[in-house]
């Protein structure tokens, strides 16, 4: 298929750049479209481990051209960093990473303004990366944000920021504005070789029917609309931001391929019906390893939803579905997956919209038998362990949707399609 979505389809972390990556060896372009360095996504290679924040991490691959579309949030300096790392990691940029000049600017004030957000307003409730996310997309919203293109135009630039620490009431000095102003040329400098406006090279793409990837950050259930709001990011994660958020029509996506964890995980605050606590979870996070690589943060654990999964695999229309970290359930011997939601005498088969019902719903669960056989060499269905294989079509019953690729490792090779 030419073109490719590849989505989190739950609460991010799902091992999206796993299968970007497996995917992504003849992949001539990989895209990402929204989101920010709130994203850590990362890709193990015969035992090396590159994290991504803002890169694609189709950068792993020689040939491939990796655009941030305009829908992403960079902040500079981080990007600056990430650049730089991974370069001394051994990834080549070349002139290979383009990126949009519509995309928005995360600012110090940004940063400041989401701490001072959790820390105040919501009292640290929704735990976020504090990565200045919220507040950068709400300025842009409110037409009053800094674009990467700005960057090129010094007194326009120092203008605008000026005006948007007006506009939240935040105090700057003329030193400390000029010291920011600074700062972000110094970054230009670095990035705006690489800094263009995307949409040919993606239209350009599509007329020669070239591979593309776009590489989806957090998940449906974080969609500022769709997720579970208000405990959500602040951009829309589904396919439909592709086009928003790239300048590439959703209409023009051939595949839809939707990322499930064997498991549930969350960070942050929030609704998680599926929550588990105890022996169990803690066996899964240590197998998982499931610490953010942004915040490093423990992930909260829990079953797989095939509630939530159902509702995501209809709101991203998904063709199929990645399974990984299967090898995680390895040893667990009674696997649950939620097939209902118990709420006022009634079984639900859709999450309700209102985070005050979502948190008040009960599961309702079918239970598997597990299996013990560490099945990380296992390379096709076939030789799953039976109960394994049962567990896996469950999900795609219950999606109504088919598995077409499974992980059963970190490493690139342990992967297979079904
Ligand atoms: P923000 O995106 O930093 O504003 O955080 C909002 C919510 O989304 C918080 O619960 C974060 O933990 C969560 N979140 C943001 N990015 C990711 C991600 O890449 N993976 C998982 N959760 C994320």
């Amino acid at each position: 298929m030419p073109s490719i979505a590849i989505l989190g389809c739950m609460w991010g972390d799902e091992a999206k750049a796993k299968i970007v990556d497996y995917l992504g060896s003849d992949a001539d372009v990989v895209v990402r479209f929204q989101g920010g360095s709130n994203a850590g996504h990362t890709i193990v290679v015969d035992g090396k481990k590159y994290v991504f924040h803002t890169v694609p991490s189709g950068m792993l691959y020689e040939d491939t051209k990796c655009i941030i579309g305009a829908g992403v949030v960079i902040d500079p300096t981080r990007l600056v960093e990430e650049i730089r790392s991974l370069e001394a990691a051994g990834v080549d940029f070349g002139d290979r990473l383009y990126i949009d000049e519509r995309a928005g600017v995360v600012l110090p004030l940004h940063q400041y303004l989401d701490k001072r957000n959790e820390e105040i307003l919501n009292k640290g409730k929704i735990g976020t990366t504090g990565r200045g996310i919220g507040p950068t997309y709400a300025d842009l919203t409110a037409r009053l944000g800094i674009r990467l293109g700005d960057l090129a135009h010094k007194r326009y630039l120092k203008q605008r920021l000026k005006d948007l620490y007006l506009y939240h009431g935040v105090e700057i000095t003329t030193a400390d504005l000029n010291e920011q102003c600074d700062l972000l040329k110094e970054n230009w400098e670095v990035l705006k070789k690489h800094c263009s406006n995307t949409l040919p090279i993606l239209h350009e793409a599509k007329a020669q029917d070239l591979k593309i990837i776009f590489e989806g950050a957090q998940g449906s259930l974080l969609d500022r609309t769709w997720g579970s709001f208000p405990y959500v990011t602040s951009s829309n994660t589904m396919v439909d931001a592709i086009g928003t958020g790239s300048g590439f029509s959703a209409r023009n996506v051939d595949e839809v391929i939707g990322i499930f964890k064997s498991y549930a995980t969350r960070v942050g605050e929030g609704p998680f019906p599926t929550e588990i606590h105890g022996a169990l979870a803690d066996q899964i996070r240590k197998q998982g390893n499931e610490f953010g690589s942004t915040t490093g943060r423990p992930r909260r654990i829990g079953y797989f939803d095939a509630v939530m999964a159902a509702y995501t695999a209809k709101l991203n229309t998904l063709d199929g579905i990645a399974l990984t970290l299967l090898d995680v359930l390895s040893g667990v011997e009674d696997i649950k997956i939620c097939v209902g939601y118990e709420y006022k005498g009634k079984l639900l088969n859709t999450p309700p919209s209102h985070v005050l019902d979502l948190e008040k719903v009960k599961p309702a669960y079918l239970s598997f038998e597990g299996w013990e056989e560490d099945i990380t060499g296992v390379r096709h269905k076939d030789d799953l362990p039976k109960n394994a294989r049962l567990y896996l079509e469950a999900v795609e019953d219950l999606t109504e949707v088919p598995v077409r690729i499974v992980s059963v490792g970190k490493e690139r090779h342990e992967t297979f399609m079904c």
